[in-house]
């Protein structure tokens, strides 16, 4: 069923499932009922039983790229230099390792598939299909997008691999909406997707978002909105977040440098998991990562996320993530700027906080701690699992553990991987996040 004709039936369905999915801006019909039923399904086909497991071969591989590497530098904070490396390509985290600082990355950028850790590690995204090359960067048709557009690629149905011809900045007019099996992967080219809409990953799978900046993010009006080659509907105006991730599993987004956008910068809602945010550079931005929007909805039980390797920067403000249920490992990260708190939740969501450099704003005494949790009495959340290891905190910065002080005993392999030293590497892990400048023929 195609566009806008709702008989009774659809308006029944349309009210009822209204209710069931508060926040879906589609108007339903059968494609968008079916779509959240196989959502669903996949989210409790890939939701990993024994989360451990995964948070330990993270660590795992963390802990030998750094041995094999050598010694970081320690305690870096000379974070200027970034921007201007110019040294030999150099390599500081696993991800990276796996593909990074060969010259011809561009004759092989379907290994990057390869290279996904943590709960996202499953996602593969175009890596079964035909490269598509984007050399448009115009948006201007949503019913029938052009070939060649942004918007035309990531309708397919089958799974592609996405690249641009040039440099580009792409003003969405509408909210770009995704199907499933893509990977859009900016290397090669400076690719801005900003002054318009952002990008929906709405009831999809498998997915990987690499190498593109998103910022100054404005809400869509909404409208006629195609999704699918065979399918479009109206569509309510959009929220305004950077990408905004619904009812979907197997997501990897690695190296993105966002900001400024109307509403977070990355949400992660409606029971999505199989996540990965890794290597990401985060500046000037409120609200920057909201995973589970409602606390009535607690299908965000099977939402597993790993937060790691990432840039947490220049004024930010709070959520970094806030989390709502759900499983969230945040791994050597660096939170070199936060005005309120930097991690923070409702609704016992499991926050394991690894490796990771938390230093306090300067001159805000009242926001030293990293967390903070939200409509619960300390009674309550004082069972919630939200456990420190191997941190490292500076100018006062301290993280309030609660729930079991004997977690880390009874994942003594998790503690014993995670060394001291690398929450003190973290500067160096994270040098090279967001979306790096990829020069074909060269070391990226
Ligand atoms: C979801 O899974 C259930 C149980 O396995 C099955 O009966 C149902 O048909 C599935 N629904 C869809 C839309 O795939
Ligand atoms: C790194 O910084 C930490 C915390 O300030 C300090 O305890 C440690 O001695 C420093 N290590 C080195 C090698 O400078
Ligand atoms: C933690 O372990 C200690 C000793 O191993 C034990 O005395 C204590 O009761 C345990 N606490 C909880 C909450 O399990």
């Amino acid at each position: 069923m195609e566009g806008l004709k709702m008989n009774r039936i659809s308006l029944i369905l349309f009210i009822a499932f209204a209710a069931f999915i508060p926040t879906l801006k589609a108007q339903i019909d059968e494609v968008w009922e079916r779509r959240a039923q196989e959502s669903w399904n996949r989210t409790l086909e890939s939701y990993e039983p024994d989360p451990v497991k995964i948070v330990t071969h993270l660590n795992t591989n963390v802990h030998r790229t750094l041995k094999e590497l050598g010694a970081l530098e320690p305690n870096s904070t000379r974070r200027g230099l970034r921007k201007k490396y110019t040294g030999p390509c150099m390599v500081t985290n696993p991800i990276d390792r796996c593909w990074r600082c060969q010259p011809n990355w561009a004759d092989n950028r379907k290994r990057l598939a390869d290279c996904g850790l943590g709960f996202g590690h499953n996602a593969k995204g175009g890596k079964s299909g035909r490269f598509y090359v984007v050399t448009d960067s115009s948006d201007n048709d949503m019913v029938n997008p052009k070939p060649g557009t942004l918007r035309h690629a990531v309708i397919q149905k089958e799974p592609l691999w996405i690249i641009f011809k040039q440099s580009m900045v792409i003003k969405l007019n509408q909210e770009l909406i995704m199907n499933s099996d893509k990977t859009i992967d900016g290397r090669g080219a400076e690719v801005h997707i900003a002054y318009g809409a952002g990008i929906t990953v709405q009831f999809v799978k498998n997915i990987i978002i690499h190498g593109i900046h998103i910022h100054d993010i404005h809400m869509g009006s909404g409208g006629l909105i195609r999704d699918s080659v065979d399918h479009y509907g109206f569509r309510s105006a959009s929220d305004g977040d950077g990408i905004s991730i619904f009812g979907s599993q197997d997501i990897w987004i690695d190296h993105v440098s966002m900001k400024t956008c109307h509403d977070g910068l990355i949400d992660i809602i409606q029971a999505s998991t199989g996540i990965t945010i890794s290597n990401a550079h985060f500046t000037d931005h409120n609200e920057v990562m909201l995973f589970g929007a409602s606390n009535s909805y607690s299908q965000d039980e099977k939402m597993q996320i790993t937060v790691a390797f990432n840039h947490f920067g220049k004024r930010l403000v709070q959520r970094m993530p806030r989390c709502r249920y759900g499983y969230i490992h945040v791994v050597n990260n660096d939170y070199t700027h936060w005005n309120m708190y930097a991690i923070g939740g409702s609704q016992h969501p499991t926050i394991i906080s690894q490796g990771n450099r938390y230093i306090a704003p300067p001159r805000n005494p009242y926001a030293k701690a990293v967390t903070k949790r939200d409509y619960a009495p300390e009674a309550e959340w004082k069972t919630w699992t939200w456990r420190s290891e191997g941190d490292l905190f500076l100018r006062g910065a301290y993280f309030e553990q609660s729930g079991d002080p004997n977690w880390s005993k009874k994942h003594s392999e998790v503690y014993d991987l995670i060394q001291a030293s690398s929450a003190l590497q973290v500067a160096e892990i994270t040098k090279f996040a967001g979306a790096l400048h990829c020069i074909v023929g060269r070391p990226c």
